[in-house]
């Protein structure tokens, strides 16, 4: 359900993984957007002989597209990966509630709403759970097995292993804030974006001092402009709301930057520039 970034990405996995799967989106338009973002990428894979251009093929006559709510009626599973506002979902699991199988696992996508209070919209909470894939969820394996209050063992089962075959690296977790790694990254990057004022360090040091004095892959400043200062804000706000904890609200330094058109890496600046 939704086609967007994440949706178009969960999609991919899907076909890629060899499962007939059904895209469906508000218009036919984005559907389409939907499906040439998954073209791109598959079409990428091809150029650097990572899959054949005949795998390819295959993978996209596994994507059906639609507007209607009703095909998928026939669904195992559905993973919703629409607009992150509670009431949009909730009406969405109830409508899903009413057209699929009472044995299809309806998995959510959200990162920040309880997926508890989305399942409480359906007659079948059991079958619900969170999925909860990163971006771009092609390329990073991690999913979170998200066991709200009244998820059975049977439906965390099938998400989990749904992910596992399709070439992820599920975890399980309760429908806590954040999660696992965003209740332990968002304020984590907050807290090296205050050091930068704190300590007077500009952020090309921050970066040395984080790879070279904790092993971390990427500094924080570089992974902030990657994830994108609006995207980074937005998710210390809404797990701010939850927790109250005063390291989770946004560093005022991001929220300044995000005022002036700071974003990162798509925006062209961001505590670095990108040409
Ligand atoms: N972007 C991320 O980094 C990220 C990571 C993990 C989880 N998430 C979560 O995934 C979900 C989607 O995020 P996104 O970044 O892909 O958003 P997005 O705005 O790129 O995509 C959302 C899509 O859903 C479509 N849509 C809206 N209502 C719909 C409906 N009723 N049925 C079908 N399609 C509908 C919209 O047209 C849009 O194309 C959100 O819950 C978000 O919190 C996002």
């Amino acid at each position: 359900m939704g086609l967007g970034t994440m949706g178009a990405g969960i999609a991919q996995v899907s076909v890629t993984a060899g499962h007939e799967t059904i895209g469906r989106e508000v218009t036919m338009e984005l559907a389409k957007r939907g499906r040439a973002t998954i073209e791109r990428y598959l079409g990428r894979a091809v150029e650097k002989g990572r899959m054949t251009a005949d795998d390819r093929d295959a993978a996209l006559g596994r994507l059906t597209l639609t507007t209607e709510v009703p095909d998928l009626a026939d669904c195992d599973l559905v993973i919703e990966a629409i607009v992150e506002e509670l009431d949009a979902k909730r009406e969405l699991f109830a409508e899903l509630d009413r057209l699929t199988r009472p044995d299809a696992v309806l998995a959510t996508n959200t990162s920040a709403l309880s997926v508890s209070e989305i399942a409480a919209a359906t007659e079948r909470p059991e079958r619900v759970v969170g999925m909860h894939f990163f971006n771009p969820a092609p390329v990073l394996p991690l999913v979170e097995i998200v066991r709200a209050e009244r998820s059975s063992d049977d439906a965390v089962r099938i998400a989990y292993d749904w992910a596992e075959q399709a070439g992820k690296q599920p975890v399980r977790c309760n429908d806590t804030p954040g999660f696992i790694v965003n209740r332990i990254l968002i304020p984590l990057l907050n807290d090296c974006v205050r050091v930068l004022d704190e300590a007077n360090v500009s952020p090309e040091d921050l970066d040395k001092a984080m790879t070279n004095g904790a092993g971390w892959p990427l500094g924080p400043c570089a992974l902030v402009d990657l994830v994108g200062i609006d995207v980074h804000v937005h998710a210390s706000e809404a797990l701010h709301t939850k927790l109250h904890e005063d390291r989770v609200a946004p560093p005022e330094r991001l929220v300044r930057m995000r005022a002036e058109g700071k974003l990162g890496r798509n925006s062209g600046e961001g505590f670095y520039s990108y040409g």
